[in-house]
């Protein structure tokens, strides 16, 4: 069986995302969707997208009845909206990293998902790389002993553009919710969600977070600690640390291709390359993609898992759980509620479900807004 996949927008990560479908055999790029019929048509063009169903918009690529799975890979702002589109036309959804907004958001994709019938994830593609699934193998299996710390950070030093998207607030940009939501993501793998989240950043001229530090406390008595920056080059590691060993995240930390692991019996340097696999997929990378678009090499991780949950009949991830997608918006919420980070869509709020541990603002330690 073939699954028949349509993208929707036209940019970076779906260059990368239309090169993955490529690499595997029971996947189908059938139909694009673009706010403009040229887009389409060029995207199209490039990756075999039969003419007739290179949509000019989005609403036409959800009534698009040949389609079994959409792809979102708009920008953050516009997750929530076109998720439901497709969900409620009748589509399975893979849906970018930030999930959504804010956590009120991603609780009500879910729930359309769940009335609809419809297959939906969070594309934390990460999760799915060899690095990613050894690393819950090794922790699994005790390698480590008791996980007590996770540490990532992300960040690159890039010149103020606004209007580009990371700079936009329009469009959900930002360092925490691009790229602090991956170390974010990594301590939620490991240790759920925190009981604390003690938060610092600063805003930049154009109103969205530029550099930021996330400290999460856990009742275990374990702690994680996330950066993220737009204004600094960071290191991009991770590292675990546990009552007798750890792991080494060289950069980039969400697509690691080896792990340095640390224990007794001394120092482990596992390859796993982020664009192979068993199978070999990935062995000759196309050149299709930019360079930036690394991602195209180990993509096609996230999609084969796709196709064997619908294949076993689930229509959600137990790797990616979509109740996780939904409480590392609220962890992602509480930070924003700290740092001042308001998006400009007046509904998003701080939500926490009764009886949920997260803890709602007046909750958490409170810090300052500071300099880097
Ligand atoms: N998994 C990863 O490694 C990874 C990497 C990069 C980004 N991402 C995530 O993927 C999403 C897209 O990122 P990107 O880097 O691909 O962004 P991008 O290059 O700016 O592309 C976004 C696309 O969304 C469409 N779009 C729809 N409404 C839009 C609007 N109002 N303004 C601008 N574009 C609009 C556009 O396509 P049309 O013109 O065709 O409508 C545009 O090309 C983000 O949420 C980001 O966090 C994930």
């Amino acid at each position: 069986m073939s699954f028949r996949w349509g993208i929707a927008g036209t940019g970076a990560i779906a260059r990368g995302f239309a090169d993955a479908l490529g690499r595997l055999p029971d996947a189908e790029l059938v139909a694009v969707g673009s706010r403009r019929q040229p887009t389409a048509d060029e995207f199209g063009e490039r990756f075999g997208v039969p003419r007739a169903r290179r949509h000019g918009s989005y609403e036409e690529l959800a009534a698009d009845d040949g389609v079994d799975l959409v792809y979102v890979a708009t920008p953050t702002s516009h997750h929530h909206p076109h998720t439901l589109l497709f969900l409620q036309a009748g589509r399975g959804v893979l849906c970018e990293k930030p999930f959504a907004l804010d956590a009120a958001q991603a609780a009500e994709m879910v729930a359309t998902a769940r009335a609809e019938g419809r297959f939906l994830m969070e594309a934390m593609w990460s999760r799915f790389l060899p690095a990613y699934v050894s690393i819950r193998e090794l922790v699994a299996a005790g390698a480590l002993g008791t996980v007590l710390a996770v540490d990532g950070d992300f960040g690159f030093r890039l010149p103020t553009t606004p209007g580009e998207r990371l700079f936009d607030p329009a469009q959900g940009g930002g360092a925490l919710l691009d790229l602090g939501v991956y170390p974010v993501s990594l301590a939620s793998m490991l240790l759920g969600e925190p009981d604390q989240v003690s938060a610092v950043g600063q805003l930049g001229e154009t109103g969205v977070d530029e550099h930021v530090a996330v400290l999460m406390g856990y009742r275990s008595g374990a702690v994680a600690l996330a950066k993220a920056s737009l204004r600094a080059s960071l290191g991009c590691t991770g590292r675990i640390s546990g009552t007798t060993g750890s792991i080494e995240l060289p950069a980039f930390m969400h697509c690691p291709d080896e792990l340095i692991v640390r224990g007794p019996a001394g120092t482990e340097h596992l390859h796993l390359p982020a664009a192979l696999d068993s199978a070999g997929i990935g062995e000759a990378d196309t050149g299709s993609v930019e360079p930036h678009d690394r991602a195209g090499g180990g993509l096609h991780h996230q999609i084969r898992h796709v196709h064997e949950r619908l294949s076993a009949g689930h229509l959600d991830s137990d790797v990616m759980p979509l109740a996780e997608s939904v409480s590392v918006m609220r962890t992602l919420d509480a930070v924003r509620a700290q740092i001042g980070l308001r998006y400009p869509t007046p509904e998003l709020a701080f939500p926490r479900p009764a009886g949920e541990n997260s803890p709602a603002p007046g909750d958490v330690q409170k810090e300052e807004a500071t300099q880097p």
